[in-house]
């Protein structure tokens, strides 16, 4: 966040809190839960979401150095994302060019080539087939020539964007829009990776997203966890072309009340939640962020795999736990808020009360879902 931005908001949360005045909507807005149960309703979303824009995949320093890599499963497509030996963030379709068996799990480091586990054809780390067992059995396959699908790939600014289609071109530069030069100034190229996890969760991956967007549940049921820390439900709201800002400003804010409002931070005293259209959320927490990812199953609307990861600065100095500190946040994750949110979509597919609502207090809610909707039909 650039600095002027960092003091404008500052004084607009000391506005807000000192007149108790939320960010509204014209009006409530009612939804179909179905959008959450409907197996076309997720294959609409699959097509025209998940494989037609660019996707927020990982921080660049989840894969720091040459040879690391983690894999994901995006609505069913099996991605590696890999550093290869230039220090360039490739993205490949996880997925031997002989046979189609899949060649890396989980994250970690290889060498120079990494082997499929079914007959040993070799690859780079550019994905590149350097190595084919009996290769006089495939005289119309060049080693050397051959590789893996790539996906349009590009780590800008701490943070590793790819496009579903490995036809299509990655435009960042119009994805980000204005909020580029915002994220750009948190500076993550300096970030060092302190872990991730990765649950499956019963409930559809915009009950995940959802969970970010409105501050009127912290004081219930956050009251024994970040509820204590946050001031109420005061909120600042802003959407920067698809994506959109939220901050919660923390009671430390008020230190500053006395001070010249030139100086006045937002940054060291809120949670800033940034939702990336579509599917996942950026969140600064002062001194760490984390980088929150929802992919559905493309089979199951109530099935979704949410990928947590945690990073601070390398440079940081404070011997903070920062184990503890992503424990913390995990556990409120985990227990509080994706626990109501299975409990939401084991209720909504019930069917028996269709309908449900987003207050005009919940404007992040209304605003996400119509920025879908206009993206499904535009
Ligand atoms: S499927 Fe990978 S080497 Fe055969
Ligand atoms: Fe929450």
């Amino acid at each position: 966040m650039q600095p002027q931005t960092d003091q404008r908001l500052a004084a607009e949360a000391l506005d807000r809190i000192g007149r108790a005045a939320l960010p509204e909507a014209d009006a409530t807005m009612a939804i179909d839960g179905r959008r959450y149960t409907c197996e076309t309703a997720l294959a609409d979303e699959i097509a025209a979401l998940f494989r037609q824009r660019p996707l927020p995949l990982a921080f660049g320093c989840e894969i720091a150095e040459p040879g690391d890599y983690l894999t994901l499963d995006i609505a069913g497509v099996p991605v590696l994302l890999i550093r290869d030996d230039d220090g360039t963030v490739r993205g490949l379709l996880n997925t031997c060019r002989h046979r189609g068996a899949r060649l890396l799990d989980g994250a970690g480091r290889v060498g120079k080539a990494f082997a499929c586990p079914y007959h040993n054809w070799a690859y780079d780390r550019c994905g590149v087939l350097r190595a084919q067992p009996a290769s006089e059995h495939f005289p119309d396959i060049a080693v050397g020539e051959e590789a893996l699908v790539r996906f349009p790939t590009e780590e800008r600014d701490g943070f590793v964007w790819l496009l579903l289609d490995p036809a299509g071109t990655l435009d960042l530069d119009d994805a980000l829009g204005e909020l580029g030069p915002e994220l750009a100034a948190y500076g993550l190229a300096d970030y060092r990776h302190r872990g991730s996890h990765i649950w499956s969760k019963r409930m559809n991956w915009k009950l995940g997203v959802d969970t970010f967007l409105e501050y009127y549940h912290v004081p219930i049921l956050h009251r024994a966890s970040i509820g204590k820390t946050l001031f109420g439900t005061v909120f600042l709201y802003e959407t920067c072309g698809r994506h959109a800002r939220l901050v919660a400003p923390r009671r430390s804010i008020l230190d500053q009340r006395e001070d010249d409002p030139a100086t006045w931070r937002v940054l060291p005293h809120a949670t800033i939640v940034y939702r990336l259209f579509p599917n996942a959320v950026f969140i600064s927490q002062g001194p760490h962020v984390e980088l929150v990812r929802f992919f559905p199953d493309p089979a199951r609307p109530d099935t979704t795999a949410c990928r947590f990861s945690f990073a601070s600065p390398s440079g940081d100095t404070s011997e903070r736990d920062w184990e503890e500190m992503m424990r913390l946040a995990l556990g409120v994750l985990d227990t509080e808020d994706f626990a109501v949110m299975e409990g939401v979509q084991a209720n909504l597919a019930a069917g028996v009360q269709r309908e449900i609502v987003f207050g005009r207090n919940e404007i992040g809610l209304q605003n996400f879902h119509r920025m879908r909707d206009a993206a499904m039909t535009g």
